[in-house]
C-alpha cells in the first residue's frame, strides 16, 4: 500500500467512489506552475476535475485563465470566481444563444469562445450585435490532430479577417490544441510539436503583419505544454489538463513527466464466484469506458489482476490472489484515463492527510446549468 493514499477510515465512503486527494492534488498544480516558470502562463483544461472547490485552489495559486468544453464547465468556472475564460468548443445551435446569455449573466468574466469556419463567426456576430454586447473570438488551427480547426493557410487568414471584421466580434488569438502528439520520447515529441509550432509562428507573423492583431496563443495538452513552456514566446498560453489529477494512461504515454496520481477510485469485493475471480463493485459507470475490457483502470495492489469482464456495476478480475479477499474488502484503482470518469461521479470525497475532510461536486459534468 502506498502510504500517499491511506485513508484511516473507510467506513463511511459509498463505493465505487471517486476520490481526490488533496495533497497530490496541490503537489501537481505547482510542478504546472514549476514547469510554465509562472502560474500566469498556464490556462489550464478544466474538464479534468470539473469541480468549482479544483478551481479554487487553482485561484488561490494564481492560476486566472481558465479552458473549458462546455458552457456548463464554463459557467461552473465563472461560479467559482474565474474572470478569464476560453470556451474552446465550436458553437452551434442553441450554443450561439447561449454565448449572448452567458456574456449577460456573467459581464464581468472575459469570455473567449473558438471558431473554425465562417457561418458561426457570422451568426455569432449578429447574436452579439443584436444583443449590444461584443465576444472574443479564437481562431481554432489544425496542427495535426484533423478533430476541429482550419489549416493554417489563405483560408484561416480570411477567417481571421472575417472575425476582425465582424461587428460584435473581437479577434482573439489563436487555438492550437495538439493531442495527437503522444510520442513516448520527450526528444520526438518536442521535434513534432515545434514542427507545428515553427508554421504557427510564421502565420502569426504574417496576419500581424497585416495590421490583425494576435494576442494569445492557447496552446497544448499534459504532453507537449512542458515542451511550449521552454519558449520566450509571451502570447503563450498553455492549456494542459489532465496533469491535475494524473491517471494511468498519460503515465504510459508520458514517462518524462512526473505527476502523482490524485484522483483514485475505491471499489469493494461483492463476491468471489470462483477460485480465481474477484467480482468488485467498479463497472463503467464508475470508470471511463473509452479504453478497451482490461485497460479501463489498474488496481493499485493487484496489479497481476486481469479485467476479464466489465458490466454496469461489476467488474470481474482474474487473480491468483482471489482467495485473499472476500466481500467487502477495499482496493484502490488508478483510471486509464480520469477526465470522462470524474464525469461519471456526482461528487468526490477529498482526503487529506489520510482522512476523509470533505466531499466536492463536480458541477461541470452536466449540459447545462442555468445558461
Ligand atoms: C482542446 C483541449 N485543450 C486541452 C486539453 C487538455 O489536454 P490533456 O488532457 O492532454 O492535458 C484537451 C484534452 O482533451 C483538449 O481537448
Amino acid at each position: 500500500m502506498d502510504p500517499r493514499y491511506h485513508i484511516a477510515d473507510t467506513s463511511e465512503i459509498i463505493s465505487p467512489a471517486l476520490i481526490v486527494f488533496r495533497e497530490q492534488l496541490v503537489d501537481n498544480l505547482r510542478r504546472m506552475i514549476a514547469i510554465a516558470g509562472r502560474a500566469d502562463r498556464l490556462r489550464p483544461h478544466c474538464k479534468t476535475h470539473k469541480m468549482p472547490a479544483v478551481t479554487r485552489i487553482e485561484l488561490e495559486h494564481g492560476i486566472g485563465k481558465h479552458k473549458a468544453a462546455t458552457f456548463a464547465e464554463a459557467e461552473m468556472l465563472a461560479d467559482a470566481g474565474v474572470q478569464d475564460i476560453f470556451l474552446s468548443y465550436n458553437l452551434v445551435g442553441p450554443n450561439i444563444r447561449r454565448a449572448v446569455e452567458f456574456r449577460r449573466k456573467f459581464p464581468l468574466v472575459a469570455l473567449k469562445v473558438q471558431a473554425d469556419h465562417t457561418r458561426p463567426i457570422a451568426e455569432l456576430g449578429a447574436a452579439m450585435s443584436a444583443a449590444g454586447l461584443t465576444c472574443e473570438v479564437i481562431l481554432d488551427l489544425d496542427v495535426g490532430q484533423h478533430r476541429t480547426g482550419v489549416e493554417i493557410g489563405p483560408a484561416a487568414k480570411q477567417l481571421y479577417q472575417q472575425i476582425a471584421s465582424t461587428p460584435g466580434l473581437v479577434p482573439a488569438g489563436f487555438h492550437v490544441y495538439d493531442g495527437h502528439q503522444h510520442q513516448k520520447s520527450r526528444d520526438e515529441r518536442r521535434a513534432a510539436v515545434l514542427h507545428e509550432w515553427e508554421r504557427v509562428l510564421k502565420f502569426r507573423d504574417e496576419l500581424v503583419a497585416s495590421g490583425l492583431p494576435v494576442p494569445r496563443i492557447v496552446a497544448g495538452g499534459t504532453g507537449s505544454f512542458p515542451i511550449y513552456a521552454e519558449l520566450s514566446e509571451p502570447t503563450l498560453e498553455l492549456s494542459p489538463g489532465t496533469c491535475v489529477f494524473n491517471d494511468a494512461g498519460y503515465s504510459e504515454h508520458f514517462p518524462d513527466l512526473v505527476f502523482p496520481a490524485a484522483a483514485l477510485l475505491l471499489t469493494r469485493v461483492v463476491s468471489r464466484p470462483t477460485a480465481d475471480r474477484i467480482t468488485l463493485d467498479l463497472g463503467y459507470k464508475a470508470v471511463a469506458s473509452d479504453p478497451p475490457v482490461g485497460k479501463r483502470l489498474q488496481l493499485l495492489d493487484l496489479p497481476d489482476a486481469e479485467q476479464i469482464l466489465q458490466n454496469e456495476e461489476h467488474l470481474v478480475v482474474r487473480t491468483a490472489r482471489a482467495n485473499d479477499f472476500q466481500p467487502g474488502d477495499e482496493l484502490l484503482a488508478l483510471p486509464w484515463h480520469v477526465c470522462p470518469t470524474s464525469a461519471l461521479h456526482k461528487q468526490a470525497y477529498v482526503v487529506s492527510q489520510g482522512r476523509v475532510v470533505d466531499r466536492w461536486d463536480v458541477i461541470g459534468r452536466d449540459r447545462w446549468i442555468t445558461v
